[in-house]
């Protein structure tokens, strides 16, 4: 009895970290950095490594991702945009979100 309690419950935690491994990129924090955002946002998300790029930290988490689309889509085209544009044309509506949470958390 204990035996298949045991049993059943590592199983239910073998799934659960399955599940995390491929969702592994779900994560916003993960994605900023697997997708190179740090490289000009700098590694919060606040340190830019130039002058004229955002910090995006704290921001609101729909204003993040409305300008991440409007980015993509070329709506948002003003000043450094086409810098970001190559970036942000490899990234999902999914994982922007997911990006938008974490950089809007983040301080
Ligand atoms: C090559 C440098 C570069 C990389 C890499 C880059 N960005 Fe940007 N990003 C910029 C620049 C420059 C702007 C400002 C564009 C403008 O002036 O309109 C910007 C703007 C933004 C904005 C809008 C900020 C605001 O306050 O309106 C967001 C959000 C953003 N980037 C997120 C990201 C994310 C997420 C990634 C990774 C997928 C990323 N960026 C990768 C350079 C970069």
């Amino acid at each position: 009895m204990m035996k298949t309690k045991v049993l059943a419950l590592s199983l239910g935690a073998a799934v659960f970290s399955f599940g995390m491994m491929g969702n592994a990129f779900a994560d916003g924090a993960a994605l900023f950095q697997a997708k190179g955002c740090g490289g000009c946002h700098g590694a919060g998300g606040n340190t830019p490594v130039m002058p004229v790029y955002p910090k995006l930290a704290g921001q609101s988490e729909q204003y993040l991702l409305n300008q991440m689309k409007d980015i993509k889509s070329g709506a948002r085209a003003n000043g450094q945009s086409a810098v970001m544009k190559g970036v942000i044309a490899g990234v999902s509506d999914a994982e922007m979100a997911e990006i938008a949470k974490y950089l809007a958390a983040a301080k």
